[in-house]
């Protein structure tokens, strides 16, 4: 199911974002707001334990987190959004997923992975700014469920139509979380209106 996350100030953040005058250093920051801003949202609904905890005034009667929360990057632009993430969730694990396409079949291949040991139980929120056609977060939610992951959550920042379409054909018990639908992709596979190449703003190459 695609959630479109709608709020003045991601809005905001992502314009400044889209703006091709916008330095590296600036780009980087409203991209680990806009993340932080997003996992409020989409941990909305984990798990929580009852608890006790005694304040300086006495006992309080409260609740921690119940579940493990997996961050799960596809490098390299997923890195872009892991601070703001970790910011705000101190226990959260950060797994690694590398892919790299293959220039003839245009197929996404694994050249990197690494996981917790809690991946069956845990909330998995894998991250990548731009989901353009899809191929490598398939690839990437393949990864995961074959790590016994089960609560798996697509984040991403700017979508394009084609990439939710293929996420929801091939795995439609994933929900995807975007911070904007924009209107297609280019002939070169680039969202449009989009922000650019988001790996290349993030880390200033080219
Ligand atoms: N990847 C990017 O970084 N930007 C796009 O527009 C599409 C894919």
């Amino acid at each position: 199911m695609l959630h479109v996350l709608e709020h003045p100030l991601i809005t905001h953040k992502l314009a400044i974002m889209r703006s091709k005058d916008t330095s590296t250093k600036d780009f980087r920051q409203n991209l680990d707001e806009i993340a932080g801003l997003m996992a409020y949202e989409i941990t909305r609904d984990v798990p929580t334990r009852d608890v006790v905890v005694e304040t300086p005034m006495g006992d309080c009667h409260t609740k921690t987190l119940a579940t493990d929360i997996v961050l799960v990057p596809i490098l390299r632009a997923g890195l872009g959004m892991v601070n703001g993430i970790c910011d705000l969730v101190p226990t959260v694990k950060v797994a690694h997923i590398g892919l790299y396409r293959d220039e003839e079949t245009l197929e996404p291949h694994e050249y990197f992975a690494k996981y917790p040991k809690c991946m069956d139980d845990a909330v998995v929120m894998i991250v990548d700014p731009m989901l353009a056609t899809g191929g490598s977060a398939n690839a990437a939610i393949t990864m995961v469920k074959r790590q016994g992951a089960k609560n798996i959550r697509l984040v991403c920042l700017v979508g394009a139509p084609e990439g939710v379409k293929a996420v929801e054909a091939q795995h439609p018990d994933v929900d995807i979380y975007l911070a904007a639908l924009d209107d297609k992709l280019n002939e070169k596979g680039y969202i449009v209106p989009g922000l650019g190449d988001a790996g290349d703003r993030i880390f200033g190459t080219k």
